[in-house]
């Protein structure tokens, strides 16, 4: 075990527990005056997450890459862009990290790479049946695979894009300029395990599998999920296991529950892998004001292996997307939170948090609440903690991935350098400025969204049933609340959540919890008992969490009155 390791819980399930950060190191914080987030930058600023609460920081790829698709074009997996520093100092911030308790979870982009990995310029060269030239997937004609679909709508219109000097056509899901791997060919899978022991003995924790499930291709199927794919993935596992205790392998796998389910594969496949389907039914339900989007999706998910763990998020860095949607869902997520179509980007709409949702706090407040009671790992986009807005009119999915917003000073303290340098501008939307919307100003106001999602966070890890224990829906006839209970090890948590904008009474039926009695988690007050039951008024203003009774929000614990210590 790397030494920067032995800060760190010796548990394989460490992740159950987490509380993951998403940043692009880019965006974070500018060491060296140049306008670019680097990871000196990032290793001054590790104080600050471990403030949050966070206990995992996933970074977006810094490997030396074209940057034309924000660095998910790899033109090296074993160095550091030079932008964002070398080696040492990305060893100084993981051990920086591990010192703090923090775990380090970094991006493993095996589906493709760029154009300009030297793979690639050395395929383009290799004489047709080499292994130089199978590093990639090649074709005469551009009509094999006619089932695929197109991921980049906006940008691309083809799966297949001709090279001039292979005199053929390569295989792309994502943009023409990154070719995919082909992972038939031996030769392409050693060289993605050693790109995986490089980083796994530096001694990170943990790794993001890129675009997984498009992995293997295949003649008359829609080259997603294939069986292939998941024998490499068990395959990469059982060597990872067998090398390296306690890592992670968390897939991005969007696609619908039983297929994403599939990534845990009995247990020996990704120990996690991204809620997608769940993500837009959240914004759904709380829109539509009904828990149905929300209860559908989650009955509707299979159970997973015991050690294995969904991935929460609300936003990240792509576009909020809406693949694992109908169509009519899509339209109506169109309709009410992109009604500007500059908002709206492939098959999603690009757009934060707090953004997507007016600005409204008390939606936020709910929204956040459920990510970190649902089951399974929260992972915070960066800024959102704090409410930054986004710039719809940057391009791509650049407008969400602004620089984060410090102080009032200039370049929002990101930044010593010239404003006119900066990778992208800070954000200066009225609503959103950063003179208002940063870091030091909520850290100066307990009221701001900032202290209120650390106390949401420290509130989640008193009580370890919200990432290990099991999730039980409850159904009240007034279904704009969403109820449901989780327990782990005898602790019982109520989760309620008020959907609609108004006052909702609701009925709960804890028969199964004969003889305890709820307390609220936030205030510690024991709710009383009435002749039916627990009947609970829940009256609150705003979409909130918990049984209201005054604008605070709220989950319970139910627990025997008996027994004091239990809160
Ligand atoms: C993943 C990334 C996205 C990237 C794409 C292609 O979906 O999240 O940002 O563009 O893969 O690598
Ligand atoms: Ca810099």
């Amino acid at each position: 075990m790397p030494d920067s390791q032995e800060h760190l819980k010796n548990d394989p399930l460490w992740f159950k527990d987490a509380i993951i950060y998403e940043v692009p190191v880019r965006a974070f914080a500018d060491s060296n005056c140049d306008g670019i987030g680097d990871f000196q930058g990032l290793t001054e600023k590790l104080d600050y997450v471990k403030d949050l609460g966070i206990t995992a920081i996933w970074i977006l790829p810094f490997f030396p890459s074209p940057l034309r698709d924000d660095g998910y074009d790899i033109g090296d997996y074993k160095n550091v862009n030079h932008i964002y520093g070398d080696l040492d100092d990305f060893q100084e911030f993981l051990d920086g990290a591990h010192e703090r308790g923090i775990r380090v979870i970094i991006e493993l982009v095996v589906n493709h790479t760029s154009d300009q990995h030297p793979w690639f310029k050395r395929a383009r060269k290799a004489p047709k049946g080499s292994k130089e030239r199978d590093f990639y997937v090649w074709s005469d004609t551009p009509e094999k695979y006619p089932e695929v679909r197109i991921i980049f709508q906006d940008f691309e219109n083809s799966n297949w894009a001709w090279d001039p000097v292979a005199k053929a056509y390569y295989w792309h899901r994502f943009y023409s300029h990154q070719p995919d791997l082909n992972y038939e060919n031996p030769a392409v899978w050693e060289a993605v395990f050693d790109v995986a022991d490089f980083w796994f003995s530096k001694g990170v924790d943990g790794m993001r599998l890129d675009a997984v499930p498009y992995l293997c291709v295949k003649e008359g199927t829609n080259c997603e999920n294939l069986p292939e794919t998941h024998a490499f993935l068990k395959q990469l596992r059982a060597y990872i296991d067998a090398k390296y205790p306690n890592r992670m392998l968390l897939a991005e796998a969007n696609q619908w529950p039983e297929d994403a389910a599939n990534y845990y594969g009995n247990g020996d496949e990704c120990h996690m892998n991204f809620h997608f389907p769940l993500m837009p039914r959240l914004f759904m339900s709380l829109r539509m004001e009904d828990s149905f989007p929300i209860a559908d999706i989650l009955n509707q998910t299979p159970l997973i292996p015991d050690n294995c763990q969904w991935a929460l998020f609300l936003r990240n860095h792509d576009e909020l997307t809406l693949e694992m949607v109908s169509d009519e869902d899509r339209d109506y997520m169109y309709r009410v939170y992109a009604q500007d179509t500059q908002a709206r980007l492939n098959l999603g709409i690009r757009r934060r948090l707090s953004t997507l949702l007016g600005n409204d706090r008390g939606q936020v407040e709910l929204l956040s609440s459920l990510l970190l009671s649902l089951p399974g790992t929260p992972v915070i986009y960066y800024g959102d903690e704090i409410g930054m807005g986004d710039n719809i009119y940057l391009g791509d999915r650049n407008g969400v991935r602004t620089p984060m917003q410090w102080s009032g000073d200039r370049n929002a303290g990101f930044s010593r350098a010239n404003p006119q340098k900066l990778y992208a501008p800070v954000i200066v939307d009225p609503e959103y400025h950063y003179e208002a919307i940063n870091v030091e100003a909520q850290q100066g106001n307990t009221n701001s969204l900032l202290w209120w999602t650390k106390r949401l966070i420290a509130t989640r890890q008193r009580f370890q049933a919200f990432g290990r224990g099991t999730f039980e829906l409850l159904h009240p006839d007034n279904h704009k609340v969403l109820a449901f209970t989780r327990t782990y090890n005898g602790e019982h948590i109520l989760v309620v959540a008020n959907l609609s904008r108004f006052v909702q009474t609701v009925e709960l039926d804890l028969s199964a919890f004969a003889g305890m009695v709820p307390v609220e988690i936030f205030g510690r007050s024991q709710f009383r008992k009435s002749p039916m039951g627990f009947t609970f008024s829940a009256s609150v203003p705003t979409l909130s969490i918990g049984l209201c009774c005054n604008s605070s929000k709220q989950w319970l614990k139910c627990c025997n009155p008996n027994d004091r210590n239990r809160n």
